[in-house]
């Protein structure tokens, strides 16, 4: 096997989600992305986008860095890992340096972003991401790259992705104990968006909303730059249990039901329609109209899909989102799904699946391998920079940890306990 990872060229995506750990290897050349290989392995390590059992996420890492790499036929050593879950936050700052020599240079651009990043953050709290909105020159706004710009003061408004620190350590830890090493830990929502949108849509306004298995991640994107960041503690695995709970069946049949069968619309299934639900501790199977198990489906997608319309509107920037909606991650492969969230949302909506990589992408198409996709892209671009600066991709990204006071953009828990609402005393009737 060759070892390529030194040279920097292969650049590994780390995807760990709540119920699977996706390894992508890319190889990046002036070409740009080519995969070479994935990994694709079940994880019960983690709640709701938070590792919570290291020894079994240590599991399905190694299993899936070791398939990527016999895939690939490259040795892994260095991957970009994935954070998610609801400790995550998105803040708004600000900052302003003066310009030496009259004319905006690179240097002038990171000691104006390390000034944004200066604020205080919680003790145990660090900052993941500084990312630009906009940059001003004197008294031009609205700025996108100021560097080779006349001028004596540069000012910038970025927003600041922070995340618990113990809740990132976890993550490094987990994959050190893979013998892997961190370049850097990326918020998963970040790296979807990477995968899926087009620059035009980041220019326009877009929403992207990434549908797992414990969390549905939302980031909005306004002139380019990201506006807002946030999880909603629901996903595809709120949708399985309760099918499991209202169709009276095990969980793995309940999940492989919804695959099948599932459908986000009632009425868009007919209703002569019948499917086979096995029975629990012994019971026989039983025929069910297939339009019970969508009405068991359709409440739980409507009301993550309200609360995400809820924190659009919350934003104000509903209004600013001309290309509508990007919907992603695995829990919108359900059939119906576009059509129920255009409803819901009163937005065009898409769905996003990784774009802009070749070699055997086919392998990485759906929705769900948009957070690994997006990491490698991540990677490319971080080392890309880090080539233009002359210094490591890790030393570029990772921060000096100031504190931040924290606002409310992060997610209240509202929805974690909430049952289905209709149907749901009629089928504990029923059966
Ligand atoms: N064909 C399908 N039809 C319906 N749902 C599906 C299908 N395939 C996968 N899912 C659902 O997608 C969810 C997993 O999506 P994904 O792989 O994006 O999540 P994850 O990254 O592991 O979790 P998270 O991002 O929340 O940490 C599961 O709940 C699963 O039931
Ligand atoms: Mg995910």
């Amino acid at each position: 096997m060759k070892n390529r990872a030194d040279e920097s060229e292969i650049v590994v995506g780390l995807d760990i989600g709540t119920t699977k750990v996706s390894a992508v290897v890319g190889e990046v050349d002036s070409d740009g992305i080519t995969v070479l290989g994935v990994g694709n392995v079940p994880c019960r390590g983690l709640r709701k986008g938070v590792v919570s059992n290291i020894e079994w996420t240590v599991r399905s890492i190694s299993d899936a860095i070791e398939s990527a790499q016999t895939m690939a036929g490259v040795e892994i050593r260095t991957v970009y890992a994935s954070i998610g879950g609801s400790h995550t936050r998105c803040i708004a700052s600000d900052g302003v340096a003066a310009v030496s020599g009259g004319e905006v240079g690179r240097v002038d651009v990171e000691r104006v972003l390390e000034g944004a990043r200066a604020i205080p953050v919680d003790a145990d709290r660090q900052i993941l991401h500084v990312l630009p909105r906009e940059f001003t020159v004197d008294n031009q706004d609205g700025i996108r790259d100021p560097v080779g710009m006349s001028g004596v003061r540069l000012g910038v408004k970025v927003n600041l992705v922070t995340a618990a620190t113990s809740c990132v350590q976890n993550v490094v830890r987990t994959a050190e104990r893979c013998g892997l090493t961190v370049a850097d830990v990326v918020l998963g929502s970040l790296a979807s968006a990477e995968a899926v949108l087009s620059e035009d849509e980041k220019e326009i306004g877009v929403a992207v909303v990434d549908m797992g298995g414990g969390t549905t991640d939302l980031i909005l994107y306004v002139d380019g730059g990201i506006a807002h960041a946030s999880v909603i503690p629901a996903g595809g695995m709120n949708v399985t249990a309760d099918v499991a709970a209202g169709l009276r069946t095990p969980i793995g049949e309940a999940e492989r039901l919804k695959r099948n069968y599932g459908c986000a619309l009632g009425r868009m299934v007919g209703e002569e329609e019948e499917i086979e639900v096995p029975g629990v501790g012994g019971h026989l199977p039983r025929r069910v109209p297939r339009r019970v198990l969508s009405d068991i489906i359709e409440p739980r997608v409507e009301e993550i899909f309200a609360v995400v319309r809820k924190r659009i509107e919350d934003t104000g920037l509903l209004e600013q989102l001309s290309a509508g909606v990007v919907v992603t991650g695995g829990g919108v492969l359900l059939e119906g799904m576009m059509e129920f969230a255009e409803e819901i949302l009163g937005m065009p909506v898409r769905l996003g699946v990784p774009v802009g990589v070749k070699g055997i992408s086919q392998l990485v198409q759906g929705p769900q391998f948009a957070t690994g996709v997006g990491l490698v892209q991540f990677g490319a671009k971080a080392l890309t920079q880090a080539r233009e600066r002359s210094v490591g991709p890790a030393e570029l990204i990772r921060s000096v940890r100031p504190r931040v006071v924290e606002d409310d953009l992060a997610v209240s828990e509202e929805i974690q306990k909430k049952k289905p609402g209709r149907f749901w005393n009629w089928l504990r009737a029923a059966f």
